[in-house]
Formats: C-alpha cells, sequence, structure tokens
C-alpha cells in the first residue's frame, strides 16, 4: 500500500493517478474539504485527516509500505511552513518508521541545501531532509524546481486578453531572444 499526501495537490494528485494506472493500492491522505471524487473513482482508498494532527498521521501509516509525502503549505493551507512543511512531515517519519514503513520519499524543493534562513519552506525542508537521513528507513529525496504548471493561470489570462505580450527568455552566455505571444 503507498500512502499519498497532499494527494489533493498539483503533484499529489498526478502521483496518485499514476499509481492507480498501474493498479496499485493507494490511500489518498486528503482533508474532508478536500476535492478528493476524482481520486476516489480512480480507485484510491481515501483517508480522512488533518496532518495537523500527529493521530491522523499515525492511522493513517498503518499496513502501508511507502510513503510519499507531497503536502506542501501555500496560500491557502491553515498551517505555515512550521507546522505543515517541517512538523507535519517529521511527525510522518517518525509514524513510518513506528508502523515499519520500507520506504520513504519526500517532495523538498531545489535550493533547500543553499542556507536560505529567512525563505521559512526552504527552511523547512533542509530541516526535514536532514532528519530523514537520520532514520533506519530507506527515502528518496526529490528536489525539484518550481511546476511549469504554476505558469497555467498566466497562460489562461494571456489567452483571453488580446494585447501582445512579450515572452523573454535568457540564457546565460546565450543571446537574449524575444517573441511576441
Ligand atoms: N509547486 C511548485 O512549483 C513546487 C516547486 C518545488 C517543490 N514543490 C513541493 O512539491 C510538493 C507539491 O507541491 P504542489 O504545488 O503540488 O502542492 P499544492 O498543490 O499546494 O498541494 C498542497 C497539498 O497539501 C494539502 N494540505 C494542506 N494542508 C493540509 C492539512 N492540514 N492536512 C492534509 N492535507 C493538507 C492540500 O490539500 P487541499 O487540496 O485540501 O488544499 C493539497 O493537497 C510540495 O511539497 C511543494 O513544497 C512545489
Amino acid at each position: 500500500m503507498f500512502l499519498v499526501t497532499g494527494a489533493t495537490g498539483g503533484l499529489g494528485r498526478r502521483i496518485v493517478r499514476l499509481l492507480r494506472e498501474q493498479d496499485l493500492p493507494v490511500r489518498a491522505f486528503v482533508q474532508l474539504t478536500s476535492r478528493y471524487g476524482e481520486l476516489e473513482q480512480r480507485g484510491a482508498e481515501i483517508f480522512i485527516g488533518d496532518l495537523l494532527q500527529e493521530r491522523d498521521i499515525q492511522k493513517a501509516c498503518q499496513s502501508v509500505q511507502y510513503v510519499i509525502s507531497t503536502h506542501g503549505s501555500n496560500a491557502s493551507s491553515q498551517g505555515g511552513s512550521q507546522v505543515l512543511d517541517y512538523r507535519a512531515n517529521v511527525d510522518l517519519i517518525d509514524a513510518a518508521k513506528a508502523a515499519g514503513v520500507q520506504h520513504f520519499t519526500f517532495v523538498s524543493v531545489l535550493g533547500s541545501d543553499r542556507g536560505y534562513e529567512d525563505a521559512p519552506v526552504f527552511k523547512a525542508k533542509w530541516a526535514v531532509e536532514r532528519y530523514l537521513q537520520t532514520h533506519s528507513l530507506d527515502y528518496t529525496i526529490l528536489r525539484p524546481s518550481g511546476f511549469a504548471s504554476n505558469l497555467l493561470p498566466l497562460a489562461e489570462q494571456l489567452r483571453k486578453r488580446e494585447s501582445t505580450y512579450w515572452l523573454v527568455i535568457l540564457n546565460r552566455g546565450v543571446q537574449l531572444s524575444a517573441q511576441t505571444i
């Protein structure tokens, strides 16, 4: 059984889809208010809980072999970085270890190791990476850069307007190129 946190998020939803396409058993950790209908239709087991509650995390980890932690704080989430990006992941790692989970995948962020002390998300992700490395738990840490899908709302805005926009592409050591879109 795979446990996916942040299963209704941009990345988590795609991971659940991919796992279910391979007919693998998935438990999707979702909030009561989340839009999880699609995950249910795809055959994921829905676990309704709150990642700010340690007991919910412990329950969700029962009978799980693989944890994929994709949740994170954003503008609409209740908890900030310290509780959601840091504390919830530390609780998840502890619960996974106690439940005998075989492998823990943590989605961090590119640059987490660069010491951005004033950037709470980077700081929290870095602290979780170090915490994970001290546990006798097999793990994978992924450090993605900003997702291209973040630009989709902007692309939609551009599509609706008739003005001309300039797309400027800057490559180090290469000439500046620009085009209208
Ligand atoms: N987006 C990027 O460009 C980017 C870049 C680098 C790294 N990352 C990392 O990649 C991961 C996925 O990012 P994303 O943009 O796909 O995330 P996202 O769309 O912002 O999704 C966040 C998820 O966390 C869930 N969540 C928030 N608070 C919760 C709580 N108290 N209990 C249970 N679930 C809760 C949300 O549930 P609801 O649906 O109910 O709100 C949602 O499913 C994150 O760890 C992020 O830090 C993202």
